[in-house]
């Protein structure tokens, strides 16, 4: 028997209780994975709060990285001792999207990695990055993936382009450094100078404080020459997206991806249209793309923004902190 969090149907912050698994000996292809950290995510903050509760008790968080203790027959591609990092669709292994909605994604639809031990196929995880903590790898599977889909897949972001960012959140300091490490310009928003200062320091080469600048749009636009920003790491949702395709150039990218305020609103069809804007929705992505983010990330050495670290048993004041909007980067949980 195992430690694991367990969230009660329907969630909330009160229905969250620490509960024993036990962890099944590995299968012929599967692997047994000691985890030692997750990261969290707006995704679980929704299915811890309550906010999109679990109709089972459920054990929490899609993100979870440690070290492979026992591995069933027939695996060729790990070892024991390797250490590993989870993937957001264990279904979705290559090639394009198939998934629909969240039914087959840990800490979601099926258990997560809120606990201590997993017995799982090994295609669910992949290879860490060299010289990574177990903390840095599961940053990763639902933020960092989401940020190299949307800049790489999706948008084909050149050396040269600029990229905006909202927010100082895990997927947009994630979208700040990919994008840094490809060459390209970023102009970074925040509801704070503080944080502002802290994106310079990480290379942003624009700020923009969206709390007292309404109109952001316009003056990214403006730190373009007019021309308008190539790629926009649409995080906020209803409350950002006239601005977002008010910053983007003819024919640029606007990667949709948060519901940070709120979950839908109204889309001004004539912006888009006169600017033929390419709005792109992501849910983060597959196997193959984190194989790929992780081989990118070996050779640059990046690594991932840490707020801060709370141990597993302290799950929910790492979400309240999160809720706090204090945070800069990642918050991690230590198993
Ligand atoms: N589609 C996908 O595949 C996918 C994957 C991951 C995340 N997401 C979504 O992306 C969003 C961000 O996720 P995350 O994990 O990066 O969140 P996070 O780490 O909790 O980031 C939140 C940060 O975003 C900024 N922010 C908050 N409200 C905002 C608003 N109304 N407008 C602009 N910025 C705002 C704040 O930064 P400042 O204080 O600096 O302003 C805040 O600290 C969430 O909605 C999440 O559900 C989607």
């Amino acid at each position: 028997m195992s430690k694991a969090i367990i969230v009660e149907p329907g969630g909330g912050f009160d229905r969250v209780t620490i509960g024993e698994r036990k962890t099944a000996k590995p299968q012929p292809g599967e692997i047994t994975v000691r985890l030692r950290a997750s990261s969290l995510n707006y995704h679980d903050y929704a299915v811890v709060s309550g906010m999109w509760g679990p109709a089972v008790p459920r054990i929490p968080m899609a993100d979870g990285a440690g070290e492979i203790i026992e591995i069933g027959a027939d695996v060729t591609e790990f070892a024991v001792g390797d250490h590993v990092v989870s993937t957001f669709f264990p279904t979705w292994l290559d090639g394009v999207a198939e998934v629909v909605g969240f039914a087959t994604v840990p800490g979601d639809g099926i258990d997560g990695y809120a606990r201590e031990m997993v017995t799982a196929p090994a295609t669910w995880f992949t290879r860490a990055p060299r010289g990574y903590t177990h903390a840095e790898a599961a940053t990763l599977t639902t933020a960092g993936l989401t940020a190299w889909r949307a800049l790489f897949v999706d948008g084909g972001l050149k050396a040269g382009d600029t990229v905006l960012i909202q927010g100082t959140g895990g997927v947009s300091l994630f979208a700040l450094q990919f994008a840094k490490i490809a060459g390209a310009t970023v102009i970074a928003t925040s509801s704070s100078d503080e944080k502002l200062a802290r994106v310079k320091a990480l290379g942003a080469d624009h700020l923009i404080n969206y709390r007292e600048n309404p109109n952001w749009g316009e003056t990214a636009r403006e730190l373009t020459d007019g021309r308008g920003v190539d790629h926009v790491i649409e995080v906020g949702g209803p409350g950002t997206l006239d601005q977002s395709m008010i910053a983007a150039r003819v024919g640029g990218h606007i990667s949709v991806i948060g519901i940070l305020s709120g979950v839908a609103g109204s889309f001004n069809i004539v912006t888009a249209l006169v600017r033929q804007l390419r709005l792109i929705s992501v849910l983060v992505g597959s196997r193959r793309q984190q194989i790929d983010m992780i081989r990118a990330i070996d050779a640059n050495g990046l690594k991932p923004i840490i707020d801060s670290q709370f141990p597993l048993e302290e799950i929910v004041a790492a979400f309240r902190h999160q809720e706090s909007n204090r945070h800069f980067g990642k918050i991690c949980l230590d198993i």
